[in-house]
């Protein structure tokens, strides 16, 4: 993983501390996944490793620079700016990171919310945002964990079920209608009740 060494500073030098902590637990289980399902292990890494790397750039001028550089903005993004850093990160890694891969950009870009029909990457680094060691909040997270190594389309329709579930118990948050999208394909796609 040599060749991964400037880009890792490169977004170390970019998010604080937490998220680069998070990052790299996101890019060994996107690694290891990889592995585990006999994807390209450095695809999976390099998503990994870029899929918060616009984290830190401010909410509020969010809109502004997606408009400013040709990336389109749902309702759902207009209202909450901070869903914003996938798509965002994703233009980063091509423009900043030298990124030509079109599914590590969709990775990167769909990272939060997932979407109808998003391709193997996409559902892995979805998984592996969610379930990486560091990640404490989310109920059932051991038991995904095991999943994710086993089925990543069961895996992911569990984690669009329980965002959708947690997100409608709290007052102050809304459920992203891409979120619920995705929550829907799964359930279809696997027959699930
Ligand atoms: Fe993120
Ligand atoms: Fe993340």
């Amino acid at each position: 993983m040599d060749r991964f060494r400037e880009m890792t500073e490169r977004v170390k030098e970019n998010i604080n501390e937490y998220r680069f902590i998070h990052t790299l637990g996101v890019a060994n289980m996107a690694l290891s996944l990889a592995m585990c399902y006999g994807l390209d292990p450095e695809k999976a890494y390099m998503a990994g490793l870029l899929h918060d790397c616009a984290k830190k750039f401010p909410d509020e001028e969010r809109v502004g620079f997606c408009l400013a550089h040709g990336i389109e903005i749902t309702d759902a993004e207009q209202e909450e700016p901070s869903l914003l850093h996938g798509k965002m990160g994703a233009y980063y890694a091509g423009h900043d990171y030298g990124v030509t891969d079109p599914e590590v950009l969709d990775a990167i870009a769909y990272h939060t919310t997932g979407y109808p029909g998003m391709g193997t990457y996409t559902i892995l680094i979805y998984i592996a945002d969610y379930l990486e060691p560091n990640r404490h909040a989310m109920p059932n997270l051991n038991e995904l964990r095991q999943l994710a190594y086993r089925d990543m389309d069961e895996c992911a329709y569990r984690i669009a079920r329980d965002t959708v579930e947690y997100l409608k118990k709290q007052t102050d948050k809304k459920v992203d209608p891409m979120t619920e999208r995705t929550y829907h394909y799964f359930k279809e796609m696997l027959k699930h009740e």
